[in-house]
């Protein structure tokens, strides 16, 4: 209770000093007849959407109604990730394709993959954007792969929305 009380002390000091503040500001200004402008960082300015982001409708998370029984749009909107051999570094290529068991997400203007991102371990390590139309949802990597970890993938399809599939190492 004295925590609570003090607190309230010093939210109703601070109320008080906030507005003498103000008060003493404006009586400055005034004296002064100085005209103040609002920095421009301080204005906000709407984002202009790209025609490219105006055709993103859809950003729901998706997942398998029946694992053990997907549908073929869910197949199709559901990465594939394949590892490939190692570079003479050590890094593992993974090559990641939309969608799955064969079946090939479409690559219109008007519905495309519009983006992957790869996470190792949930950490995110890649994320490429794709242009609607002409362009197929792919990617290849090189990662640093310990024994372990696990690598996600994830895709937006601008119109069904995001799916994601895993693989451990
Ligand atoms: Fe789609």
């Amino acid at each position: 209770m004295k925590r609570r009380e003090a607190f309230k002390k010093i939210g109703l000091f601070t109320i008080i000093g906030g507005s003498g503040l103000a008060f003493l500001s404006s009586c400055k200004h005034e004296a002064s007849k100085e005209v103040i402008a609002a920095p421009l960082a301080a204005v906000a300015t709407p984002k202009v959407k790209t025609e490219r982001e105006k055709l993103i409708i859809n950003r729901s998370n998706n997942s398998f109604a029946d694992p053990n029984n997907p549908t073929k749009a869910e197949l199709k909107h559901t990465p594939e990730i394949i590892l490939g051999e190692k570079d003479s570094l050590g890094n593992t290529l993974v090559k990641i394709t939309i969608g799955q068991a064969g079946i090939i997400h479409p690559a219109t203007k008007q519905h495309w993959i519009d983006y992957i991102k790869v996470f190792v371990n949930n950490k995110l390590v890649a994320e490429t954007e794709f242009a609607n139309g002409g362009i197929r949802g792919f990617g290849h990597y090189y990662l640093a792969l310990n024994q372990g970890d696990k690598i996600i993938a994830e895709s937006g399809c601008n119109l069904h929305g995001i799916y994601e599939s895993g693989l451990n190492i």
